[in-house]
This record gives structure tokens, C-alpha cells and sequence, in this order.
């Protein structure tokens, strides 16, 4: 046709998500499943149980995606889908089914990274980005500091050498009692408390890395709770919310600005799910103001895991010649 039509699936966690993409950066259909409920019950998401749910879902949310971008299959140029990082049984479930349609239907394969997918959420919303760029991905499962030097061709500045920003959210979040996922209620608590009202340790490692540790603040959080519990004090959960969150905030921000700085970069983009936290994208937006550097996120509904993103990832490495054979696999530990 006179345009590319990707169809794209994602599995790799807790949704079941099916996209149809146009010229890699319109979406025509993104069809997001969530299993949020099912794994609210054990306070984190259960392997087994979202690879179960994802088999129910999967046929059903392509469907829809090909009906709401009003396409059918012998419309549909390449099929991209995520192979890692994530859960083993969650992944493979998207990666046969790509797998048995791109075989039976003959078309090409393109394998996507899930952290690249991430990062390509801009892509889609903001029409002007182009590579290069610095980019802060804070995810569940992730937190990378990357100099985007072209599509699909990034250079790691540093990495979190143990928790991952959500992951950090969801247990402070968990050893408050709030529930699950802890990132969105950690972020509406903080709105209304003081930031300041106690101390948590900002963790920066040795001059000039750009590398992140998490699991010193963590533990301080919940050595905090626990003193006040064992004195009887009550917990302002909000002020405890606020002074967490502003902690984390405070060394993501300084270390995505020196990199941009450091790279001559005039534009960070966040990525991730944790992109969707209200503090963070004023913070650094604030911040790049003062450093006439500008400052991109997703919408909310591309910051969390959907397969828009990994179409529009899928795009560009079809594009570079990147494409996958039927031997690809799921790869559960998949680096950027
Ligand atoms: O990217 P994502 O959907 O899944 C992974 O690929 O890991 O990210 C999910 C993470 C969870 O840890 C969740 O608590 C966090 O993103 N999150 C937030 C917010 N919304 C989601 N964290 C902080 N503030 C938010 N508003
Ligand atoms: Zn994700």
C-alpha cells in the first residue's frame, strides 16, 4: 500500500495489548486488557496467573485492535511484538501467537525490545522528536539513564544497581497498606503532604555516575514506619508519601540534567510507567527550564505497558532491516 500498517502485541507483564500502527507513529487502534484486579488480591502481579489470563485475552484484544483500526489482516505489512524483558510465560504467550500469524500469513516477524517500546511512547505523541536525545526510564522493572543517539541506537549511562524506580514505589507503597500498584497512590498522597517533614537519604553513588540505588531509601522508609509504629506515633501517610517521592525525584532529576548537560542534549524524554508520576514531570520540567532544556513525556494511557508503543518500535527496526526469524524467543532478562 502506500503506507506501512503494523499490527503490534504486547504481553510481557500484567496487560494483554494489541495496536495497529500507521507509518509506525499513528495509532489507529490500541487495545489495552489490564489484569490489575486479578493480581490486586496478592499485592503483586503472579506469574502464572497473568500467563493464564493473557491466553483468555489474547485472540480477543487483536481482534478488536483490527476491528477499531477498521483493517484486516491482508492489510497488515509487519507484525511486531515484545520478546523481553519480562515474565517467561507472559512473554511466550504474545510471542507464539506473533509467531503462528506471521508464519501462517507470511509475513515479517520484528521482535521488540519492551524498554525500547517504552521509549518510543514519544514517538507517538509528539510528532517533531527526533533522536538525539536524553532519556530517563523509570519503569516497574527498569530505571536506565540513555543517551538516544539515533532510532534504535542508544548509549547506557547508568542503570539502577538494585530496585527499579516502581518497584521502590510499590513496596513503600505495600509496607504502607495502600494497595497495589503503589506508584499512582504514593503519587496522589504526596499532592497533599510536606516533603519535608522527614528525612529520607538522597542516594547519588560516586561523582559522576549516573548510576541509581534505590534500596538504601527504601529500607530507611521502612525503618521510619516501623519506629513510629513501635513508639505508637501515628503515620501521616501523606507527609511519609511526599518525603519518599522527593527523595527518589531529587536524584532522578539532578542526574537526567547533568547527563542532557553533559551530552549537550536540549531535550529529556521520560519513559515508563513511573512517567506517569505527577511530581517527576513538573520537577523536571521545572528544572529544564533553568537549563533551557526541554522536557517530553507520554500521555498517561502510553506511559503504562500497551501495545502502541512496541508497534511504533516495531516500525523502526523493520525499517533499520531488523527483523526476526521464527527462532526468536522470549528473552526474560533482554538488556537494552
Ligand atoms: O512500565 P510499567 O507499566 O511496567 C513495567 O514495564 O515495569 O510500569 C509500572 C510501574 C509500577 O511500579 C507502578 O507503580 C508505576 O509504574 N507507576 C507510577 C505511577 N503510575 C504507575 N509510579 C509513580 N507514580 C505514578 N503516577
Ligand atoms: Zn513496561
Amino acid at each position: 500500500g502506500q503506507y506501512y500498517l503494523t499490527l503490534a502485541i504486547e504481553s510481557s507483564c500484567d496487560e494483554t495489548s494489541a495496536a495497529v500502527l500507521k507509518d509506525g507513529r499513528e495509532v489507529l487502534s490500541n487495545i489495552i486488557s489490564t489484569q490489575v484486579e486479578e493480581h490486586k488480591k496478592f499485592g503483586g502481579v503472579v506469574p502464572e496467573v497473568a500467563s493464564r489470563k493473557h491466553v483468555e485475552n489474547i485472540n480477543m484484544v487483536i481482534d478488536e485492535a483490527l476491528e477499531k483500526a477498521n483493517v484486516t489482516l491482508d492489510n497488515i505489512d509487519h507484525i511486531g511484538v515484545t520478546y523481553g524483558p519480562g515474565l517467561v510465560g507472559a512473554l511466550l504467550v504474545g510471542l507464539s501467537t506473533a509467531k503462528a500469524m506471521a508464519y501462517a500469513l507470511d509475513m515479517p516477524l520484528v521482535g521488540v525490545n519492551h524498554i525500547e517500546g517504552h521509549i518510543c511512547a514519544n514517538y507517538i505523541e509528539h510528532k517533531d522528536l527526533k533522536p538525539p536525545f536524553m532519556c530517563l526510564i523509570v519503569s516497574g522493572g527498569h530505571t536506565h539513564l540513555a543517551h538516544v543517539k539515533d532510532y534504535g541506537v542508544y548509549e547506557m549511562l547508568g542503570r539502577t544497581r538494585d530496585d527499579a524506580v516502581g518497584e521502590a514505589f510499590d513496596k513503600v507503597a505495600r509496607a504502607m497498606g495502600l494497595g497495589y500498584p503503589g506508584g499512582p497512590i504514593i503519587d496522589k498522597l504526596a499532592k497533599t503532604g510536606n516533603c519535608e517533614a522527614i528525612k529520607f537519604p538522597r542516594v547519588y553513588l560516586e561523582n559522576g555516575s549516573y548510576d541509581f540505588s534505590l534500596s538504601g531509601l527504601k529500607s530507611a522508609v521502612l525503618n521510619y514506619l516501623n519506629s513510629q509504629r513501635q513508639k505508637g506515633i501515628e503515620i501521616v501517610e501523606e507527609d511519609v508519601a511526599a518525603s519518599f517521592q522527593r527523595a527518589v525525584l531529587d536524584v532522578l532529576v539532578k542526574k537526567a540534567i547533568d547527563g542532557a548537560v553533559e551530552k549537550k542534549l536540549d531535550t529529556i524524554v521520560i519513559a515508563g510507567g513511573v512517567a506517569a508520576n505527577s511530581g517527576l514531570r513538573h520537577m523536571l520540567k521545572e528544572e529544564g527550564k533553568k537549563h533551557n532544556i526541554k522536557v517530553l513525556y507520554p500521555p498517561l494511557e502510553l506511559c503504562t505497558d500497551n501495545a502502541a508503543m512496541i508497534g511504533c518500535a516495531a516500525y523502526y527496526n523493520y525499517k533499520a532491516g531488523k527483523i526476526s526469524n521464527m527462532y526468536l524467543n522470549a528473552v526474560p532478562g533482554l538488556k537494552l
